[in-house]
């Protein structure tokens, strides 16, 4: 199941269904980091996107006792001029939707800070890409994908190679957090994220996109050839990098069928 890039696309009936096979994904790195006496790496994302797949690790983690007590997860970005106690930063969004439900140390829950100096801003980020080194690198980064094709915060143009720093929002991703905070010109300007070159050392990706509203953005990420103007585009050239989708995101990709209905023409 291959797009014309070389990013497989796996489409799913439902988001549900999608991040059960990612948590096991993630059950699987887990289980088999800890039997080693490792830690596993885990690159997260905030949004409404990964909110399912949350509720299976938080259900994981409660009713079949996976343990998250030797994973170190990196997220990807966060609000700048947000305090981390602010109601939409994401790390009370982390804190709310994950970390406060799993055995996860709290100093193992890495999110950029938001609140910096000007002066403090390279200093911070540098550090973030050191400690995210020090850990041995990210062996599973999860993404959600923005409508304008961003990848963390990394709006069109950001380019392959950035790396951790302070960015400019695109208006596009303002009007569609606008309804978190009330009015797009009360959306944040800006947000400290990894870059497109900190996400694609991943030793492995999964991109998720729910719902037709992101249909378009899909398919011009992965129908097309690799483009600076949509960054999810890099992962075509990662050599373990997946899209998960739902029915409705996938549907303007070319010549894709459903894990379901596939599974009834391979038995047909
Ligand atoms: P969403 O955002 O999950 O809220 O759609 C995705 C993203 O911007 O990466």
């Amino acid at each position: 199941m291959l797009c014309s890039g070389a990013v497989r696309c796996q489409i799913f009936p439902s988001p549900e269904s999608a991040c059960r096979a990612i948590a096991l994904e993630m059950k699987a790195l887990v289980e088999r980091r800890a039997a080693e006496g490792r830690m596993a790496v885990l690159g997260l994302a905030t949004g409404r996107t990964p909110l399912p797949l949350y509720r299976e690790l938080v259900r994981l983690h409660r009713e079949e006792g996976l343990s998250f007590s030797n994973v170190v997860a990196f997220n990807l970005d966060e609000y700048f001029g947000l305090l981390p106690s602010h109601p939409r930063s994401y790390r009370t969004f982390m804190r709310e939707h994950l970390f406060d439900h799993i055995d996860i140390r709290p100093e193992n829950a890495h999110i950029p800070s938001g609140n910096l100096d000007p002066g403090d801003i390279g200093p911070h980020c540098r550090a973030y890409e050191a400690l995210i080194e020090a850990c041995g690198g990210i062996d599973l980064q999860i993404l959600g994908i923005g409508r304008t094709g961003h990848i963390g915060f990394n709006e069109p143009g950001a380019g392959r190679g950035s790396r951790t720093s302070l960015v400019r929002l695109d208006h596009m991703t303002r009007t569609d957090a606008a309804g978190d905070f009330g009015g797009a010109d009360r959306v944040p300007s800006h947000a400290i994220t990894m870059g497109c070159g900190t996400i694609l050392e991943a030793r492995r990706i999964i991109l998720m996109a729910w719902g037709a509203a992101k249909a378009g953005i899909v398919s011009e990420a992965f129908d097309n050839p690799v483009a600076d103007e949509v960054p999810a585009s890099y992962l075509q050239e990662h050599p373990d990098a997946s899209v998960y989708l739902d029915k409705a995101a996938a549907a303007d990709l070319r010549g894709h069928l459903c894990v379901e209905e596939k599974q009834h023409v391979l038995k047909d």
